[in-house]
């Protein structure tokens, strides 16, 4: 396994879209083992190919905090979804930046898993919001797209800023999509 490196905001590399996989195979599970390392060392809680620029259909997630029950989605599609809810989001391609974002409250996905197969999931709260936030990547959006102009900019400042100074993530407590 290999630890990819993470684009970050604004790299435009970011927008572009994933193109679905026709087949899992062993450089698609490859790619899923790597991102999950590369996931869990950053560490976060979720990771779209796109992140690693791979324009591929695929993602990861892990919401433990034992970090032992990965989801792995590939050519993941969300077929419904209820309610709305607010939620505290960050992101590893947006680091130290966490801001509330409005999204379905819960969903039903379908997707294919590690061994090729279709299966469909439906959840609710964080992990929703995860799959929400991480499908995203793969149409080149970012949960900072949501937010006022005033608070993007905002967010992009204290990026440059924290880049200038190479600050360390001080929220390391928070979830990072
Ligand atoms: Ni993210």
């Amino acid at each position: 396994m290999a630890i990819l490196s993470i684009l970050e905001y604004p790299d435009p590399k970011l927008r572009k879209k994933a193109l679905p996989v026709e087949v899992v195979d062993d450089s698609i599970r490859t790619l899923l083992d790597d991102m999950l390392e590369t996931m869990y060392a950053a560490p976060g809680i979720g990771l779209a190919a796109t992140q690693v620029n791979k324009q591929k259909r695929v993602i990861v997630i892990d919401i433990t905090e034992e970090k032992n029950d990965p989801l792995r989605l590939v050519n993941p599609e969300v077929i419904w979804t209820s309610g709305t809810e607010e939620m505290d989001e960050g992101c590893l391609s947006v680091p130290g930046v966490f801001e509330k974002v409005s999204r379905a409250e819960k969903v039903r996905v379908k997707a294919m898993g590690y061994d090729g197969n279709y299966f469909e999931l439906e959840t609710e709260g964080l992990l929703a919001v995860c799959i929400q936030h991480e499908i995203d990547h793969l149409e080149g959006k970012l949960f900072v797209d949501y937010l006022s102009p005033i608070k993007r900019h905002r967010a992009r400042k204290k990026l440059e800023k924290d880049r200038r100074q190479k600050a360390t993530n001080p929220d390391q407590k928070k979830s990072v999509l």
